[in-house]
């Protein structure tokens, strides 16, 4: 076992690993983060993806090794304090953009890194942008409607 320091969802956590344990089992196993979700474990899928120092990844093949002293983001760190959805959150609500909800964490976590970029994407642009993140229910039309309009529209970084 190996002790390591990262900040998760803003708290500064100290936790001990197997040195071959994946951020995706740590984070839910070890803290308890089950937004995160483990479909392929091979990094195809896209439901694991949290922000690791702002940047998505999959963090089914991502080392908890490799996140010492880092900044994790997870969905339960962008709600607000009393459960408030965020926006993007939001506006997969409104969209529509959730059946089952197997891959919603990890597109809401992709979407975070492109509202937080602050620029404006064409709807072709975002297809490809998250073209990493399989959906087995809902044919990805909503999706992109909540992503596209929670990227154009807000323009600013999502977090706490
Ligand atoms: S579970 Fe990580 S990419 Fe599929
Ligand atoms: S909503 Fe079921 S996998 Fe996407």
């Amino acid at each position: 076992m190996k002790i390591i320091h990262l900040t998760v969802n803003g708290k500064p956590t100290e936790v001990a690993i197997d040195e071959r344990e994946s951020l995706a089992d740590t984070l839910r196993k070890r803290l308890g983060l089950t937004s995160v979700k483990k479909g392929c474990e091979v990094g195809e899928c896209g439901a694991c993806t949290v922000l690791v120092d702002g940047k998505s990844i999959d963090s089914c093949i991502y080392l908890t090794l490799w996140a010492e002293s880092k900044s994790i983001l997870t969905v339960e760190g962008i709600t607000g304090p009393n459960g408030e959805l965020s926006p993007v959150q939001q506006a997969f609500v409104e969209e529509a953009a959730v059946q089952c909800g197997f891959c919603t964490p990890g597109l809401i976590m992709t979407a975070v890194e492109l509202v937080g970029t602050g620029k404006r994407y064409t709807r072709e642009e975002l297809r490809k942008l998250i073209s990493g993140h399989l959906c087995r229910c809902t044919g990805y039309q909503n999706i992109i409607n909540a992503v596209e309009r929670v990227v154009n529209e807000t323009h600013k970084a999502i977090g706490k």
